[in-house]
């Protein structure tokens, strides 16, 4: 089911093989990740609002590279992160092997390893500051109570892929989860999911996208 494939800037990719779907932009995984989550989701939050700590939700754990890069710049910011993030098809260990993110600096193997160990409560440890909670479910199934989230990291596979999860039902979720002032970013910037987002209370801008792409979406719960 998951094929490896290298994107642009060097850092591998999956791809989905029964959707034909991969898991991050060919312009580059790595370069997509820092863009679209870790500088205009974690870094926006932390600069915009100066919380004491941060409460992330990511939709699609997939490879786990969104929450490495989180750990890493949690540890560089001092801020305590709590991560929990859902995926209904875990990639597994052998998979996440074969993947070069352990080459990013900061990261090891060994460390990489432990984003995708999951203890029966489904919880990993990576680091002793950093703790994942895991949901090894479809995103309709998780029940995640309200006010809880600050930043929702939005990875689904794309709107045309998997139309079930950008509609207005599904986002509501996502702002039902988040507290006041939360934010929600997603690399897509389609008109549909615009709208979506806005009938259900959220303020949303088209920011710049990554490279390979001209804009994206955020998303305020203000
Ligand atoms: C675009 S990829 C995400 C990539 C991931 N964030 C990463 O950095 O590797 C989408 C992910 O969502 C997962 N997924 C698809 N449908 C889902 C659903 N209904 N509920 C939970 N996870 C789902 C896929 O298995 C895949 O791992």
């Amino acid at each position: 089911m998951f094929q490896v494939a290298e994107t642009k800037d060097g850092s591998r990719t999956l791809i989905n093989t029964a959707l034909n779907q991969s898991f991050h932009s060919m312009h580059g995984a790595l370069q997509e990740s820092e863009h679209v989550f870790i500088k205009q989701g974690f870094h926006y939050f932390l600069s915009r609002f100066a919380p004491s700590r941060l409460r992330i939700f990511e939709m699609g754990y997939g490879t786990g590279l969104n929450a490495m890069l989180t750990y890493l710049s949690a540890k560089s910011s001092c801020i305590e992160v709590t991560y929990t993030a859902v995926e209904a098809f875990p990639v597994g260990l052998d998979t996440a092997r074969v993947l070069n993110y352990s080459t990013i600096p900061g990261l090891s193997p060994e460390l990489v390893e432990k984003f995708h160990l999951f203890d029966s409560n489904g919880v990993a440890l990576p680091d002793k500051d950093f703790k994942i909670r895991m949901y090894n479910t479809l995103f309709d199934q998780v029940t995640v109570a309200p006010e809880t989230i600050d930043v929702v990291y939005y990875d689904a596979f794309s709107p045309g892929a998997q139309p079930e999860l950008w509609t207005s039902e599904a986002l509501k979720k996502c702002f039902d989860m988040l507290n006041k002032p939360g934010v929600w970013v997603t690399y897509s910037s389609k008109g549909d999911v615009r709208r979506a987002l806005t009938s259900v209370g959220f303020l949303v801008e088209k920011i710049p996208g990554p490279a390979g792409k001209r804009e994206m979406l955020r998303a305020l719960k203000l």
